[in-house]
């Protein structure tokens, strides 16, 4: 049987996964290495090319890992997506501490800002082909105030223009690449309700910086959902990716999973609160990639991990527990999601 690669290649679609270095050179898990191999027609490195990871000193790369993951890609000839240039998260302690003791200037993180993404993107020149250049740029209704804002380390300390900057940067280090805002909370519109907003926020971010000639290329939708979220809607996910689509940008899902709250029963492997929970996130993986499918401009879907062994989902959602979130279980056996991609490609 065919791979969730070939398959979506016959529609013109690339459907990758990130991928985990340390799972990946675990001699002892040899079918991490297999099915990241064989499975997918693209990757993400899930950490290695993020700042803290590339420079942990300051002025000292620590390419190893990242150089090791290209070549990865390469050798199965999968194509790339760079993760993550410009983000609040996952900076090195030198940068934050920094900034925060006043060290380093204003202007002087905006210089290590342009210095960091020039060396990056040069690094990698014709290697890449997306790149997310920047993620998660924009608040949340939770968070205060609680009208939608450009928030977090970058917005705060350089002020809302270092998107626009960080895109051009990108874009004359390699000018092949496509360049990326990747964000959560902008996979549907079309609710009436508040669940819109940030979709519309981002959509007129992208059309002004379209306006000013930003060379912004794509909007990633990352994709993480929850089963206790109930379903998305097919239309609704089509009209936020069309939303996008006629801006003239690409559009992705980036970093698919479907999490589901992992009650007592479910850990006592009660087969009667699992099933629902594996449906239901079947049912949330299927409709993001029919909605992948329905609009041209949607280049990729990666899952964010593939197997529940290496998901990022139970050390990151911890109270309540949550899990069960990829398409393959701890034992890489194929989840009822994995099948439901297949039938849908
Ligand atoms: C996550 C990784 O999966 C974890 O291993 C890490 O500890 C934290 O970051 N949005 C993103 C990704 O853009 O980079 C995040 O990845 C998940 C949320």
């Amino acid at each position: 049987t065919q791979s969730l690669g070939t398959l979506g290649l016959r529609h013109g679609l690339h459907v990758g996964t990130a991928v985990n270095m340390d799972a990946l050179n675990d001699a002892d898990d040899p079918q991490y290495r297999k099915l990241a191999s064989t499975e997918f027609a693209s990757v993400t490195a899930e950490n290695v090319m993020k700042w803290e990871s590339l420079e942990p000193t300051r002025g000292s790369y620590n390419w190893a890992p990242a150089d090791q993951f290209v070549e990865f890609a390469k050798r199965n000839r999968q194509s790339v997506r760079g993760h993550v240039l410009v983000w609040h998260n996952q900076l090195p302690a030198w940068l934050t501490s920094g900034v925060a003791d006043g060290s380093i200037s204003k202007q002087e993180l905006r210089e290590l800002l342009r210095k960091h993404i020039t060396t990056v993107v040069n690094r990698y020149k014709g290697k890449i082909w997306q790149w997310d250049v920047v993620n998660e740029a924009v608040s949340d209704p939770w968070d205060t105030p609680s009208t939608l804002h450009y928030k977090g380390f970058w917005a705060q300390n350089l002020g809302p223009g270092y998107i626009a900057d960080a895109f051009r940067w990108a874009r004359a280090a390699d000018p092949k690449a496509l360049l990326f805002y990747n964000d959560y909370n902008i996979e549907a519109f079309g609710s009436g309700n508040a669940a819109d907003d940030k979709t519309q926020f981002v959509y007129d971010m992208t059309k002004s910086l379209r306006a000013q000639g930003v060379p912004i290329d794509g909007v990633g939708s990352q994709g993480h959902l929850g089963t206790q979220y109930g379903n998305f809607d097919t239309l609704q996910v089509t009209a936020a990716l069309k939303k996008f689509a006629s801006l003239g940008v690409a559009t992705a899902f980036t970093e698919v999973d479907v999490r589901s709250q992992l009650t007592e029963g479910v850990q006592a492997g009660n087969s009667e609160e699992i099933n629902p929970r594996l449906q239901a996130s079947a049912a949330n993986f299927s409709v993001l990639m029919k909605a992948c499918l329905a609009v041209r401009s949607c280049l990729s879907y990666t899952v964010w991990g593939f197997s529940d062994n290496h998901s990022w989902v139970p050390g990151w959602f911890d109270d309540p527990p949550e899990g069960l979130a990829t398409i393959y279980d701890e034992n890489y056996q194929p989840k009822r999601a994995y099948q439901e991609l297949k039938s849908d490609l």
